[in-house]
């Protein structure tokens, strides 16, 4: 079992329509995945003061750190920024002595408004979304961690209410394979995305119901029950 950390950043989920259904099946996953960890970021910090020693524990505490937000002027919303800026400590996390992210795996989950087609060279948009975000794979890299090939939900905008719950059931399906630490590493080796590979449907094997870090460490459920920031 590998424990995961979802840190969430959405800055406005109660006008999101895929976010909110993504983490919508977080709360079923908890029950079945002991070691998955799902943290709001923007429900902790609406204030941007990130708790640097908390955030440092919760790493500490996982394996797969899941950084999942909407795709924002072809980068993260601004609070991930901010958390990267203040948690990612040299000395910490970087530099000769920085070493306590080393061996961890990294991945993005990104909701994406413009389709595929619009992302890579011949694309509206020029570059991929995986070169778009360079930055924070390198980050990956300077912290030595292993970074995984994105998880990119394209065409957010254009998704049947079908498609959309499909999704959230690949979203389920990713966050159980992690979790179930069921990777295919020569697939993942070559790959530009991730999707299709850390996806992929599980054969009914049952998750291990060892003790983790998910049943109480940080906060247990998707903002509000989903109803909206604050229960709205
Ligand atoms: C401030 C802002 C910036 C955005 N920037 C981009 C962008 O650079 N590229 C893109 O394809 N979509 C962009 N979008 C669209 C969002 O990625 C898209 O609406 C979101 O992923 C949909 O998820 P949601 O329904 O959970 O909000 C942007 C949306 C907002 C509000």
């Amino acid at each position: 079992m590998a424990r995961v950390l979802v840190l969430f950043a959405h800055p406005a989920l109660e006008k999101s329509r895929v976010n909110r259904a993504l983490v919508a099946v977080v709360p079923a996953l908890r029950r079945r995945l002991p070691g998955l960890t799902f943290h709001d970021l923007y429900e902790a910090y609406p204030d941007f003061g990130v708790d640097v020693a908390h955030e440092q524990a919760l790493l500490v505490a996982h394996d797969v750190v899941v950084l999942h937000h909407p795709f924002y002027w072809y980068s993260t919303p601004p609070l991930v920024k901010q958390w990267e800026d203040l948690v990612l400590e040299h000395g910490w996390a970087y530099g000769s002595q920085g070493r306590m992210l080393e061996g961890k795996r990294l991945l993005n989950v990104v909701t994406v408004g413009g389709g595929a087609a619009a992302y890579g060279p011949e694309g509206y948009n020029r570059f991929t979304v995986r070169q778009l975000l360079a930055p924070i794979e390198q980050t990956a890299r300077l912290c030595r961690m292993t970074y995984l090939p994105p998880w990119v939900v394209h065409g957010t905008h254009r998704l049947s209410d079908a498609e959309v719950s499909d999704t959230a059931g690949r979203y389920a399906a990713l966050l159980t394979r992690l979790h179930d630490d069921r990777l295919d590493e020569g697939a993942l080796a070559g790959a530009e995305l991730g999707n299709g590979i850390l996806d992929a449907p599980l054969d009914p094997t049952p998750a291990t119901s060892a003790e983790g870090p998910g049943d109480g460490a940080a906060a247990a459920t998707p903002r509000g029950a989903l109803a909206g920031r604050g229960g709205r």
